[in-house]
């Protein structure tokens, strides 16, 4: 990889893979100590209560048929209390790989985090979410509808799970028909070309923009679409320096290709937001040390109020009339 270099010519400045100003965003762990403690403390309650209620006659009867249909599809535990039964309680319903960001930085086992998942995430991700209460939310990439549920019970008006996969968008569907969110929607699309999608106050993806085919156009649609925060839950590599790199998977029997994922660089991702106008006191950066994932709070009201007032000066000459495109559908 090159080494960042900044030209200096008569008038003017060349910022060759780096920024021209470095400066880091403030930055804190995203989860750690005490806190890092009680949330582990209300998981492992949450897998004994499985144990400890589990009751076999619970997977007969409708919901567990309901949930069986959509055997291989959950990637979420979705649960449903009213009926004690959740879309793992039984182990052939459910999704078990790696784990990822859900076993908290290794302190829950991948079979732990698979049963659990998203709930990890949802303990670090609810103590940075503002106040839900009163206002709109979306979330892009809502696979079974996990959070979308959760946003709904923190008191948003209006909440949108936004899937471009028809089945998972099904049983986000499906299990809002048991739970009975009346301000909760689901829309099956690509929000990459979907013009449609209006925008929301708030705006939540996890683990999306680097499966998408365009990671930074993925940036500039979420952007638009967010009217106050954009949170962006994601794995990046720890580096100052602008690098991307691109892996695909392939079904090893037909050839087929299976998934794309991008690793970019944390300062590629923060530099890129600065091209798009937002800036680094508008970023707060939530760091899984040494694992690669970053939660990025993104205040855009500043982004939205400049360009409404034609204040495009920290955008690029030729990119101004991108950026000024409307993106999100007008509500
Ligand atoms: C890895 S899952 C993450 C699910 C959830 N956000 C979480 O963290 O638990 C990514 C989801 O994004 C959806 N997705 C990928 N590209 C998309 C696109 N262009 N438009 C809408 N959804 C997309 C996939 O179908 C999948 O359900």
């Amino acid at each position: 990889m090159r080494e960042p270099i900044l030209y200096e010519f008569e008038n003017y400045r060349y910022a060759q893979g780096r920024d021209l100003v470095i400066e880091e965003p403030e930055t804190h762990p995203l989860f750690a100590g005490e806190t890092l403690d009680a949330m582990l403390a209300e998981l492992r309650t949450r897998l004994r209560q499985d144990r400890e209620q589990f009751n076999p006659a619970l997977l007969q009867g409708p919901v567990a048929d309901g949930i069986r249909a959509f055997t291989g599809e959950w990637f979420q535990r979705i649960d449903f209390p009213e009926f004690g039964i959740s879309t793992t309680s039984d182990r052939a319903w459910a999704m078990f790989d790696e784990g990822g960001v859900n076993t908290l930085g290794r302190h829950l086992t991948s079979e732990e985090a698979c049963l659990l998942r998203p709930w990890p995430k949802w303990l670090y991700l609810r103590q940075l979410l503002p106040d839900l209460r009163g206002k709109s939310a979306m979330e892009v990439g809502s696979a079974n509808g996990f959070f979308p549920f959760r946003f709904a019970e923190q008191g948003a008006t209006r909440v949108t799970g936004v899937d471009v996969q028809k089945r998972k968008h099904e049983s986000a569907v499906w299990a809002n028909r048991i739970l009975g969110w009346k301000n909760v929607e689901f829309v099956n699309t690509d929000f990459l070309v979907d013009f449609t999608i209006p925008a929301h106050d708030v705006v939540f993806v996890s683990e999306l923009i680097n499966h998408t085919l365009c990671p930074m156009w993925a940036v500039t649609r979420l952007l638009s679409l967010a009217r106050e925060t954009l949170i962006i839950d994601t794995g990046v590599f720890e580096s100052q320096l602008h690098a991307m790199e691109l892996s695909t998977g392939w079904n090893r029997g037909s050839g087929a290709a299976q998934m794309l994922s991008y690793q970019i660089s944390d300062g590629l991702l923060v530099s890129f937001l600065k091209v798009l106008g937002v800036r680094t006191a508008e970023i707060v950066k939530y760091v899984e040390s040494g694992a690669g994932h970053i939660l990025y709070l993104i205040d855009t009201r500043g982004v939205h109020a400049r360009r409404a007032s034609g204040d495009l000066a920290e955008v690029p000459v030729n990119q101004r009339r991108s950026v000024m495109q409307q993106l999100a559908f007008p509500n």
